[in-house]
């Protein structure tokens, strides 16, 4: 498995998953890590420096018009972007970063120059590339309905010991089989004991669960770059790699 986005309820830890992820793997492999979150911090959380200078995708207009052979309200819809990561995304430490932007909606999914050219560059890299993929995923369901992660091998959902994000988990799972996504997994987050992980075994039914991932109250409201200060963070997550990497 590599090619993996990462999903759930809003604040469940995605993010982090998502940036600890590209950490690991980047150590052994080249990884594409995709923001595909409009509100996006996965640069910053992975270490980027300058993060906030990184210019997301859907604001390239210039380039996406000239790709797309923008005129009169025609466009194609299948424009080049093989060349897109190396020219224009930054590279840190073995992590290439596509920051997506954002999609514009519209009622049966919106039609218009940079749509076309994201889920091009997207559809590109989970298909056509060799790197590891993680796909740090809006919260909820509405963008994983728009097929941004089609054609992903997995897709990971994150769940807290709550009933809210447990229901969310039970909507993107059906979601990912109306979507023909072939490996659907969860991971059990901020768990403080084993009567957490029971909670999350027992109303998760029929979606296999990864692993668990502990509560680390250092943690709580953290907003910076993952580093070694959040090790058993890491070691945890590290497990839970394993299993992806090994799951063929
Ligand atoms: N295991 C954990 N223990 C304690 N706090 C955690 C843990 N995992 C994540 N958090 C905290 O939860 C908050 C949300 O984490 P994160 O941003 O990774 O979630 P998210 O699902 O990406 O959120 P969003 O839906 O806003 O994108 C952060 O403040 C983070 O520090
Ligand atoms: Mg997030």
């Amino acid at each position: 498995m590599n090619k993996i986005a990462i999903t759930g309820k809003g604040g469940v830890g995605k993010t982090t998953i998502a940036a600890v992820l590209s950490i690991l793997f980047s150590k052994e492999k080249k990884v594409i890590a995709v923001d595909a979150d409009p509100d996006s911090n996965l640069a910053a959380s992975i270490g980027f420096p300058e993060s906030e200078k990184i210019i997301p995708i859907s604001e390239m207009k210039d380039l996406i018009n000239k790709r797309t052979e923008y005129k009169n309200g025609f466009f194609k819809m299948n424009p080049k972007v093989e060349d897109i990561p190396e020219k224009f995304c930054p590279e840190y430490k073995n992590i290439r970063l596509i920051n997506m932007g954002v999609m514009k909606k519209g009622g049966s999914g919106c039609f218009c120059p940079e749509n076309a050219f994201i889920k091009t560059l997207v559809g590109h890299l989970i298909i056509q590339r060799d790197e590891v993929l993680i796909m740090d995923m809006p919260a909820g369901i509405e963008n994983l309905s728009r097929g941004t992660a089609s054609g992903v091998d997995a897709v990971s959902i994150v769940v807290e010991p709550d009933i809210k994000s447990i229901e969310t988990a039970s909507r993107i799972e059906k979601l990912c089989k109306d979507l023909k996504i072939k490996k659907v997994f969860a991971i059990g987050n901020k768990v403080t004991n084993k009567n957490d992980e029971n909670y999350i075994v027992d109303n998760i039914k029929g979606i296999e669960i990864l692993g668990f991932i502990c509560y680390d109250s250092n943690f709580r409201n953290f907003r910076g770059a993952i580093s070694d200060d959040n090790i058993s963070l890491i070691n945890q997550i590290d497990k839970i790699k394993s299993k992806l990497g090994g799951l063929r």
